[in-house]
């Protein structure tokens, strides 16, 4: 796959303020009743300083999640976000940008977590609480319930609590406390409690035990603490619980036999599978392979123009043939295009043949494309799928990486009773392949149907298949409210046996549910239905689709739920300040490289200065490659010119930045002042980001290189040298002072002050430079020396055109992503020619040696 081009923003003209703020406590509330867990955190914030300064609130939550409240609290008065329809609250927001008052988006995702980020003015010596509230189903996997919580309050707080408490009527079984907050001196810190039917989480660590985590540093905590949890099961027939009209029933049997299964794995084998992906999915195959059970039959297939099938029929998991598909898996290599249809219906022809009594038959589809020969209309190989398998079997499909067409994935799995899972490029992709197939590996009943006699308004109650450690949840409301009892019927098939589940339960016996807690039912029940029917979309057409989708919308506003057809409206203190928090959809937007993130430090904005691309100088937009101009509403997609630097610059006296391309490779001068004697160059390569190496030179002895592998720096006499990813250090001389933090280099030569990020993203390591501070009185040149330039917007109908450094030149808005930061946001720029920003030719800029 060509990768997209070079961009490159460079420069922000900002200060990164160390402690003018005193984040003085931090709380994380999470309270779990029967798997529904409710978490607020809450942020006190002191401004210290003698004038009023911006102050950020940043926090991450789980993707699963809905955020139903947010509040802050300045001088006694309260500022509540309401969630509104997505459209109504863009207008909103549209208004306050065409105002010119600043008004950004508050979201961006990640693997596991989204970003939840605002910021408010306070004024001098004054206090802000911030408070957001968010909710979500635990799902259980593998035998158990995962509690992710993420701390990383941006600096050591002398009142930190995090307390978790779980509530679950049928008692707990076991109860774990992982993630990289549990580590080093932090366990200490970690208290747990049990009762029969609770159990208590507390994290207190103090200011100083805050510092001192595995993933932690001078910025206080960072990472997560994982409460994992599972419960009893006495009851085969499940859990019900009644409450206030609604009910939830949780069904995981385990005392039925595991059926043999019939699975057919059809593996991308195209050339954009090339290198690690491809390496990953033979190291998954074949520990795959050697968890199949003996009575298991299986069938590979590999696919790219050409299908090929390693035998023709499913063969049983016997050790010769298992040592056989093994020598098979291993000669898989990457190679032509992309034939999806071909090779499903390939899958299903085989699986078709195989007799299927008392067994399960799963088609497993790994691809990181979209169809690109053979059929590659997506609506025909939906169809023909659809057709071939004929509900008969599920079909999962794992879609590596970024380029693939996910929602046609989510969308053929969907309509073939089985689920699309995204397998993210990294560095533990095989253990995400394994992962998926370890939970579909020990299929227990197949064809279920869940009955309500009772019930209404009742959430999805058929399912193809139910797996060892899984857990299928229904919830409702009680269709008369006064009847005694409640009645459960599921019948199912067991190895070809039809088995029926029957439960009665009183539903006037006492609540085991805390009163403050009445009405989580009915929010569960609201969260369910919302996530169900929004799942549904992509399977429905015309008055349907639009129906369902209202009615998502109808719950999303009454419960308060951040959901894709919502955004919660956040109006602050000044006049009329408006932001707009949605809920990002998976995965448009592209991965956070992983690592400690140098934007999370409190950021102060000053007089018409960039913000370091806080969102709220800058439209972010939801869907990261997706941008509507302020001006017009138009939507332009950014496809970059393959091949080139997109550099961002900021602009004295205006929001709006300028970007321009540069072609690569190239060696270029990056930042240059001849007074001191100082340079910085980079070299960049082809189809990678950023650059593969810096130097910086300084007073004809000073030499630093930095590479996407370590940083050496000679002064003369001695050399040292660091290595990426390692404990903070320092390194300080006369006028140099080099502090290193895991994936980020801060660098001050005299008076000029340099940060170097290192990314890591879709497999590619990277150098990002990062112009902390101009300094006053020196005159920089280079790419990166352009420091106040200002223009002025000519709007036009079609085309805006600027008028910079008295030329007229014509531009559009486009998105790019700001490498000058950590997790990397996108942010809008006029895209200008090079030329019209420098006055100069490109070649003017290039180096023959760094
Ligand atoms: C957490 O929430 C519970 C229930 O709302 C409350 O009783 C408790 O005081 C809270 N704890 C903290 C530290 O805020
Ligand atoms: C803030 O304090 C500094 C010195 O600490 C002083 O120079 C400045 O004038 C003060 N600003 C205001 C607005 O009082
Ligand atoms: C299902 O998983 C449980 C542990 O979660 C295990 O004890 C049980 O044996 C498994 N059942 C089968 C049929 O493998
Ligand atoms: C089911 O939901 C619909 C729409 O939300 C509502 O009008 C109806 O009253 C509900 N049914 C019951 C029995 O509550």
């Amino acid at each position: 796959m060509d990768r997209a081009a070079l961009q490159l923003i460079l420069l922000g003209v900002f200060l990164i303020s160390k402690q003018n703020v005193d984040i003085y406590s931090f709380y994380i509330n999470s309270t779990v009743t029967s798997r529904y867990a409710t978490t607020v955190i809450t942020s006190r914030v002191a401004n210290i300083l003698n004038e009023s300064q911006e102050i950020q609130f940043e926090v991450k939550i789980p993707k699963n999640a809905f955020i139903s409240k947010f509040r802050m609290t300045i001088e006694g008065k309260t500022y509540d976000g309401v969630v509104k329809e997505k459209e109504e609250a863009q207008q909103q927001y549209n208004q306050a940008v065409s105002r010119g008052q600043s008004a950004g988006l508050v979201k961006s995702v990640g693997r596991t977590l989204e970003d939840f980020k605002t910021s408010v003015t306070v004024a001098a010596f004054s206090k802000v609480t911030f408070e957001l509230t968010y909710e979500e189903l635990l799902k259980r996997r593998l035998g158990k319930y995962e509690l992710l919580i993420n701390a990383q309050p941006m600096q050591p707080v002398a009142d930190f609590k995090m307390d978790v408490h779980i509530q679950e009527k049928p008692g707990i079984s076991f109860l774990e406390v992982k993630g990289d907050l549990s580590t080093g001196d932090l366990a200490n810190a970690i208290k747990t409690t049990r009762a029969d039917k609770d159990a208590w989480v507390t994290f207190y660590p103090t200011q100083d035990q805050q510092t001192k985590c595995k993933s932690c540093g001078e910025n206080g905590l960072n990472g997560d603490l994982l409460v994992t949890y599972d419960v009893e099961r006495r009851n085969p027939k499940g859990e019900v619980m009644v409450s206030n009209g609604y009910f939830v029933h949780y069904f995981a049997p385990s005392d039925v036999p595991r059926i043999p299964k019939n699975v057919v794995f059809i593996i991308d084998r195209s050339g954009s599978m090339h290198g690690r992906k491809i390496d990953q999915t033979r190291l998954a195959l074949l520990r795959i392979l050697s968890d199949l059970d003996e009575d298991d039959h299986f069938g590979l297939i590999t696919f790219d123009s050409e299908v090929s099938l390693w035998k023709r029929e499913l063969l049983k998991a016997t050790e010769t043939n298992l040592e056989n598909a093994r020598s098979f898996v291993k000669e898989i290599s990457d190679r032509g295009a992309t034939d999806i249809n071909a090779a499903v219906l390939a899958g299903v022809d085989m699986i078709s043949r195989h007799p299927r009594e008392g067994t399960a038959s799963i088609l497993i589809l790994l691809t990181d494309g979209d169809p690109t020969t053979g059929e590659t209309n997506i609506e025909k190989i939906m169809a023909n799928v659809k057709e071939a398998i004929g509900t008969k079997f599920p079909l999962y499909c794992l879609g590596f990486g970024y380029d693939v067409n996910f929602d046609f994935l989510t969308k053929m799995s969907l309509e073939n009773g089985g689920v699309a899972r995204r397998i993210y490029e990294d560095s533990d992709a095989d253990l995400q392949l394994h992962g998926f197939y370890d939970e579909v590996a020990v299929p227990l009943l197949t064809d279920i149907q869940l009955k309500y006699p009772g019930g209404t308004n009742l959430t999805k109650t058929s399912f193809s298949l139910y797996f060892n450690g899984s857990e299928i949840v229904v919830s409702g409301q009680i269709t008369d409210n006064s009847v005694e009892s409640f009645t459960t019927e599921v019948i199912a098939v067991s190895k070809g046996s039809k088995v029926t589940y029957q439960d009665t339960i009183m539903t006037k016996d006492p609540s085991d549910v805390p009163p403050e807690n009445e009405d989580f039912m009915q929010r569960l029940w609201a969260y369910l239905t919302v996530k169900q029917l929004l799942e549904r979309q992509v399977l429905l057409k015309g008055q349907e689709k639009e129906d369902e989708k209202k009615e998502a919308l109808k719950l999303s506003l009454k419960y308060q739920f951040v959901t894709p057809l919502t955004s919660m409206v956040v109006t602050k203190p000044q006049e009329g300040e408006v932001e707009v928090a949605d809920k990002p959809k998976e995965g448009e937007a592209p991965p956070r490289p992983p690592g400690k993130d140098a934007s999370r430090r409190p950021i102060r904005k000053q007089n018409g200065v960039i913000g370091s691309g806080s969102a709220t100088s800058e439209e972010v937009y939801p869907s990261g490659f997706e941008l509507r101009t302020p001006s017009t509403s138009a939507k332009i997609v950014l496809t970059p010119p393959a091949h080139s630097s997109r550099f961002l610059l900021p602009v004295v006296g205006q929001s709006k930045p300028l970007c321009f391309d540069v072609p690569v490779p190239y060696k270029l001068r990056l930042l240059q002042d001849s007074a001191s004697e100082f340079s910085m160059n980079g070299e960049s390569m082809t189809g990678q980001n950023g650059c593969r190496k810096i130097a910086f030179h300084y007073k004809t002895n000073h030499h630093l290189t930095i590479s996407t592998k370590s940083i050496r720096y000679h002064d003369g006499q001695n050399h040292v040298e660091f290595l990426w990813d390692q404990e903070p250090t320092q390194h300080n001389t006369e006028d140099v002072s080099l502090i290193l933090r895991s994936n980020e280099i801060d660098i001050t030569m005299g008076n000029i002050c340099v940060i170097i990020l290192l990314h890591k993203e879709n497999g590619d390591v990277f150098l990002w430079p990062a112009v902390q501070q101009q300094p006053k009185d020196v005159k920089l040149t280079g790419i990166l020396g352009e420091a106040d330039i200002s223009y002025e917007e000519i709007p036009g109908s079609q085309t805006t055109t600027l008028k910079l450094k008295d030329h007229e030149v014509k531009t559009s808005w486009v998105m790019v992503k700001d490498y000058r930061l950590a997790t990397a946001p996108v942010v809008g720029c006029w895209l200008v020619p090079f030329q019209a920003v420098a006055q100069r030719e490109l070649a003017d800029f290039t180096v023959t040696q760094l």
